[in-house]
């Protein structure tokens, strides 16, 4: 037993902490996930957390003392911190913790309470203990870019005034957590590089939230159908294995959605003409999926849209001109489709649009480094009849006969990380491989994220100023070590206070 207890040690610490993981890849997701967990609970017990010599120290303010016992579970659960940044984490005052932040609690301005936590960047490795759930003061909980692992624990569901929860770029595995669906003030959801796998929930999409990160984990369900219903401004679900057809109900999010990025995902079908609806979206990037059909010429309906990207599909038809003459558009790439034909407008260098354009590695006469006609012909001379596609009523999907056979679709870039040893810092480099062909050109050149998500940065680890007791502490910003993803840059939308507080 012991013996058995020590050899599942061994195993967890090295899935954990170690660039080894990848040996295990005999080892599936969902066996490493319970291994984990099952450790979680062995090691949970083993931690002795009733050494509480001081346990009425903060016992006039009982919020704060709930904190104290959620921290110092929390550094217990920590087996390494390379940078020092929890060396001040001893002793009752929470409040002077790195990382840790207070202010008066909403409810009682006579105490002060824990309003958030900010590790970001500091490399820690460790997991996420259940005693976190007695942060209930807690608005933020950022710890981006780290080393925990294992899951995260249902007992944040008691941090009922949460606002932000960025765990992006850590070890976190298992099915979505769907605890986050319970956290009733939750807006802005960063669970980016990480290794969730499995489906995404649909409870998910009908949440009220502002900015949805998941790319670079391993979710593999269909689309949810009602994927539309989501009030996300932000939505970033690249570099998983989502498949299905994207919901004709994307249309609902016309009023809301800024930037939707699904590329390199398995998604197919045609293209919803709905997409044209959303009328506020500046990014629209679809590339490295298996969309087929023609281009809805509805899709002009995007005039705010500053980066289409549709290229690495099995597109056929004429792409239109109005699409290239839209007014914003900066970047429009096509390529690596099969467009057997491009208006004027949208010929790459063409005076009579502004933006730029790629069409290379299509089925385009006339213009350098199309696909051959051998290539080309089969898919060229098999259209396929968007017009009777629908996708997203809660049935099965009928599937979006696909062009067969399927000449050369392109490679697609690599996954991230199939598990090499994990590059953590810094951060992963771009996921966004350059395309094979010789004359490929450097990957999408993305204009800086929309305002409301570029705020200057604000110092992490600057300590709150003094009299931080009475005055709002500085906010911890989550956005600067969060990788890029293909050169597009996404910090949470920060808000003006601490949500619920002020
Ligand atoms: C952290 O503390 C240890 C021991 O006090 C010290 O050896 C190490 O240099 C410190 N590391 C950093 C990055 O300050
Ligand atoms: C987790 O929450 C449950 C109630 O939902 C509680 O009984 C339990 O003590 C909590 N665990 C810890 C470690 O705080
Ligand atoms: C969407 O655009 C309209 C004008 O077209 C604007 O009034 C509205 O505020 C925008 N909504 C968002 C969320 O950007």
């Amino acid at each position: 037993m012991e013996a058995c207890g020590h050899s599942l040690l061994f195993l967890f610490l090295l899935l954990c902490f170690s660039s080894l993981s990848y040996v295990f890849s005999a080892l599936s997701n969902v066996e490493a996930a319970s291994i984990i967990h099952r450790q979680l609970l062995a090691l949970s017990k083993k931690e002795d957390l009733s050494d509480d010599f001081e346990i009425d120290v903060n016992i006039a303010n009982p919020r704060l003392h709930r904190a104290y016992i959620a921290l110092r579970a929390w550094k217990k659960a920590m087996y390494s911190d390379p940078y020092n940044f929890t060396d001040n984490w001893i002793g009752p005052d929470v409040c002077s913790y790195h990382g840790v932040f207070c202010t008066t609690a909403p409810d009682d301005p006579s105490i002060n309470v824990v309003a958030g936590v900010d590790l970001n960047s500091a490399d820690i490795a460790g997991y996420l203990p259940a005693e976190l759930g007695h942060l209930t003061d807690a608005a933020l909980l950022h710890i981006n870019s780290n080393r925990f692992c294992g899951i995260i624990p249902q007992n944040i569901s008691h941090l009922k005034l949460l606002y932000e929860f960025d765990v992006s770029n850590n070890r976190f595995v298992g099915p979505f957590p769907d605890v986050v669906l319970r956290l009733p003030s939750l807006k802005y959801l960063d669970l980016r590089f990480n290794d969730f796998e499995g489906a995404l929930p649909s409870a998910l999409f009908d949440k009220e939230l502002d900015a949805i990160f998941l790319n670079d984990n391993h979710f593999s369900s269909q689309m949810p159908y009602n994927f539309g219903n989501s009030k996300a401004s932000v939505i970033v679900i690249a570099n998983n294995k989502i498949r299905g057809c994207i919901p004709n109900s994307i249309g609902k999010m016309a009023a809301t959605l800024n930037e939707l990025v699904l590329m390199n995902n398995v998604l197919s079908g045609c293209l919803p003409p709905e997409i044209g609806l959303l009328r506020n979206a500046t990014v629209v990037d679809l590339s490295w999926n298996s969309f087929a059909g023609v281009l809805s010429k509805s899709l002009e309906g995007l005039t705010k849209v500053e980066q289409l990207d549709v290229s690495h599909n099995m597109l056929t038809g004429v792409v239109p001109g109005t699409l290239c003459r839209m007014p914003n558009l900066v970047n429009f790439h096509f390529s690596y489709n099969f467009f057997k034909g491009e208006a004027e407008e949208c010929v790459p260098m063409s005076t009579k649009s502004t933006a730029v354009v790629e069409d290379k590695s299509n089925c385009l006469a006339d213009r350098p480094a199309q696909k051959s006609a051998k290539m080309c012909a089969p898919v060229v001379s098999r259209p396929v009849d968007c017009g009777r596609s629908k996708c997203g009523s809660s049935s099965p999907v009928k599937p979006v006969p696909k062009p067969s056979p399927e000449p050369s679709t392109p490679p697609r870039p690599p996954p991230s990380p199939p598990q090499p040893p994990p590059v953590r810092s810094p951060p992963p480099p771009s996921v966004h491989s350059p395309p094979p062909p010789v004359h490929s050109l450097p990957p999408p050149v993305y204009s800086p994220p929309s305002p409301s998500f570029n705020s200057p940065p604000r110092p992490i680890h600057s300590p709150p100023p003094p009299g931080h007791h009475h005055s709002l502490p500085p906010l911890p910003s989550h956005s600067e070590a969060v990788p890029p993803i293909g050169g597009l840059s996404y910090a949470s939308p920060p808000p003006p206070f601490y949500p619920g507080y002020n």
